[in-house]
């Protein structure tokens, strides 16, 4: 159970998991004294003398320096003269901030954020600590909320202007948390097109360092999290925080070290494009940040991060149901099909047991190839010449669900949206266009805008009979500039941006709640929490290569469980690296996330397709389990030559295992893998070999596992506990 107890100057939430404590200074300047493990109680007295450096008189604050003590949010420029989480200019043109605590509350549940994506749920405690700066009339409320059932806080910040004069906000973290010294790892998931998240750990190191998006998404090269793990950290053991930002637009990601090796971590909007005015008695409310905590390694910060997202952050009618195994055309045919030759490709996906067949790029406008046509969202009857209504109705007649991609961010300048809105584009007027896969960007800054984007895909979510929609967005930000903000509001353009779409998924998913959205951005280019709160999967990568998925889907699950990631079987030579896996492999990586085919199964021989009827009759025997179940990474493809992981049922009765060797290896043993997860007094069949095992065996002697021959050789294998 959550609490929250104050007791004078000091301010301890906690429930059964974790313990965040604050303590006000003199004149109410909260200053942060812990998160970590549930503890019974504080002295901050103690905590203080570990900050208690000497100083110049001027900055200090019972006995501390304002420069070294922890603080809960701290402005730049005043006692503290560390980078800080907030700046707000003035009408003079200063940017201090002083803040002090003026009142704090506690109440039940968790408040919804306006207009924000954010976590959910009853079981809930939220403190706010409403601040005020006296000079300039700037009032701040910070917001922490602990759920019972996560080790972890949800925070943000909003703002108000109670002054009469303009303000300013020029940063606006949604997160700042001090910790008392400085030797952890910082582990960030970079990466580019193809290659998403790749995990990368580095000791933490004396200056600024972290990762950040100025690309008008959270963007292919990073994510906006990070993880900080003790150096002796591993997958099972040892401390680990972990930050995520439910958003997806530019952000920062930071560390900072300073002089006496405290760390001042910060997550929240890029400040380089982002400033926001606040007219008098106007607010303004950032991001979330949700912070998790584990002492039992990366795996336990993940399971942190996984039941936020399960329990807290997806909504709707597919949150928890069986996602439809789907197959998807692009890659079979890209630009190439007309009606006969997708029917052909989704009588054969019936045939073999698939749930729903996805028409992806290139149905609408004179879109041939990825140079047009972006905003037409009518039907080229060049290809379909009945319409859309008549293809989903026939594949409707096979047994299958309709699915739809559409990309309604973007406009192609060849188009006739651009023809008669020009201004529709995010630009700079004078200015060439960059242009980025021949298209740009719509300004969904604009209400016009948004209503049009809503529009383009309302119709035909009512007309054609479509299940689910695939939301792509293939580009960056550049040229930025909006026809309709003035001068003094073009650097708010890049996160009204982000609200414009959020209010947009907001009304679709409201008004089509039978509709299951899949996001995707050149792949996994905004895998985020945020789009997670409107579509609960998301594409992982177009890499599906599924040694390079072996990579990529272990690190997302870092944050991201197995629901939210959508994985593909693909065709041989994959299409982005050439390598030939067997199909037995490339089934085995990808049904460890909402399974699907991206290739004409038509092309496949007799014995290939007898494989893929049979994965998929597993696979939808297995589905709750494998993506509503506890996953557990195993072997780490970045550590070595092979990658294992398993999903256990919640009642621990079933279990799926999968095992991927990347390179053969001669004359070796079998390796033999310890398990996770599993109940330590129940016994274990495995359905393929029939042979018994009891949990705490495979936990701590671990499952010996025969591979097949050759490279990217894989065995998947089904635990059921014995009755
Ligand atoms: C990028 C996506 O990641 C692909 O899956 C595909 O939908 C293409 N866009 C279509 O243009």
């Amino acid at each position: 159970m959550t609490e929250i107890i104050i007791n004078d100057k000091l301010l301890h939430l906690r429930n059964d998991h974790v313990s965040y404590v604050i303590c006000l200074l003199e004149g109410g300047i909260p200053a942060h004294m812990y998160f970590g493990k549930r503890i019974s109680g504080i002295n901050p007295a103690a905590i203080l003398r570990h900050y208690d450096l000497p100083a110049d008189g001027s900055f200090s604050m019972q006995g501390c320096s304002l420069d070294h003590v922890p603080h809960e949010y701290p402005a730049f420029g005043l006692g503290d003269l560390r980078e800080g989480a907030v700046s707000v200019r003035q009408q003079d043109g200063t940017r201090s901030v002083d803040l002090r605590v003026t009142a704090t509350e506690v109440i039940d549940g968790k408040p919804a954020l306006p207009g924000l994506p954010a976590t959910f749920g009853d079981n809930a405690k939220t403190l706010l600590l409403h601040m005020k700066d006296m000079l300039i009339g700037l009032e701040v409320t910070l917001s922490y909320t602990l759920f019972d059932d996560v080790a972890g806080v949800m925070r943000n910040v909003s703002f108000r202007n109670a002054s009469d004069a303009d303000l300013v906000i020029e940063r606006a973290y949604s997160l700042c948390l001090e910790l008392p010294d400085s030797r952890y790892d910082l582990i960030t998931l970079s990466g580019a097109w193809s290659r998403e998240r790749e995990m990368i750990r580095r000791p933490l190191t004396m200056g600024e360092q972290g990762v950040s998006s100025l690309k008008g998404a959270t963007s292919l090269h990073n994510s906006n999290m990070l993880f900080l793990a003790r150096p002796e950290t591993t997958e099972e053991q040892g401390e680990a925080i972990g930050a995520a930002l439910v958003y997806s637009g530019n952000f920062t990601a930071q560390v900072h070290v300073d002089s006496h090796r405290y760390s001042r971590a910060f997550l929240g909007l890029n400040d380089v494009d982002f400033q926001w005015t606040m007219k008098p008695g106007e607010t303004f409310t950032t991001p979330e940040a949700v912070t998790v905590y584990s002492d039992k390694g990366l795996g336990g910060m993940s399971a942190q991060f996984h039941r936020v997202c399960a329990e807290h952050l997806v909504r709707g009618k597919y949150a928890k149901a069986p996602r439809p195994i789907l197959l998807n055309n692009w890659e079979a045919t890209y630009f190439g099909f007309n009606e006969e030759k997708l029917l052909k490709i989704a009588r054969t996906a019936a045939d073999v047991g698939v749930e729903l067949f996805v028409l992806d790029d290139g149905w609408f406008g004179k879109r041939d190839n990825d140079t047009t046509s972006l905003g037409d969202w009518f039907v080229d009857t060049a290809k379909l010449p009945d319409g859309m209504k008549h293809l989903s109705d026939q594949v409707h007649a096979m047994g299958l669900k309709f699915g739809l991609w559409f990309e309604p961010e973007m406009i192609s300048p060849v188009s006739k949206l651009y023809e008669a809105h020009p201004d529709w584009a995010i630009h700079i007027p004078g200015r060439e266009p960059v242009q980025q896969r021949s298209q740009l960007t719509l300004d969904l800054s604009r209400e016009d805008v948004q209503d049009f984007v809503y529009e383009a895909v309302a119709q035909h979510l009512r007309e054609d009979g479509i299940d689910y929609v695939k939301w792509d967005m293939n580009r960056n930000f550049s040229n930025i500039g909006s026809a309709q903000l003035p001068a003094d509001r073009q650097k708010e353009l890049p996160h009204r941006y982000m609200l414009g779409l959020y209010r947009v998924l907001e009304r679709l998913v409201n008004d089509f709640p039978e509709v299951l959205f899949e996001s995707c951005s050149s792949g996994g280019g905004r895998f985020d929490m945020g789009m997670l709160h409107y579509m609960p999967q998301t594409w992982t990568s177009d890499n599906t290569d599924a040694l390079c998925r072996c990579q990529i889907q272990y690190s997302t699950s870092l944050v991201f469980p197995p629901f939210a990631m959508g994985s593909h079987v693909s065709a041989v030579p994959n299409h982005q690296t050439g390598r030939i896996t067997p199909i037995e492999t490339r089934g085995n990586v990808a049904m460890s996330g909402c399974f699907g085919y991206e290739l004409d199964l038509n092309t496949l021989s007799a014995e290939e397709l007898d494989k893929v009827r049979g994965q998929i009759a597993r696979i939808k025997g297995l589905r709750s389990t494998l993506l509503y179940g506890d996953f557990h990474r195993l072997l780490s493809p970045y550590e070595g030559n092979d990658t294992a992981w398993i999903t256990v049922s919640k009642d621990q009765n079933e279990a799926v295992f999968m095992l991927t060797r990347a390179l053969a290896k001669s004359f070796t043993y079998a390796p033999l893998i310890k398990l996770r997860g599993l109940a330590a007094d129940k016994t274990y069949t495995v359905a393929e070999t029939g042979e018994s095992y009891t949990g705490d065996e495979l936990m701590n002697l671990g499952l010996s596992v025969k591979l097949p021959w050759g490279d990217a050789a894989s065995v998947s294998l089904t635990l059921k506990a014995n009755a």
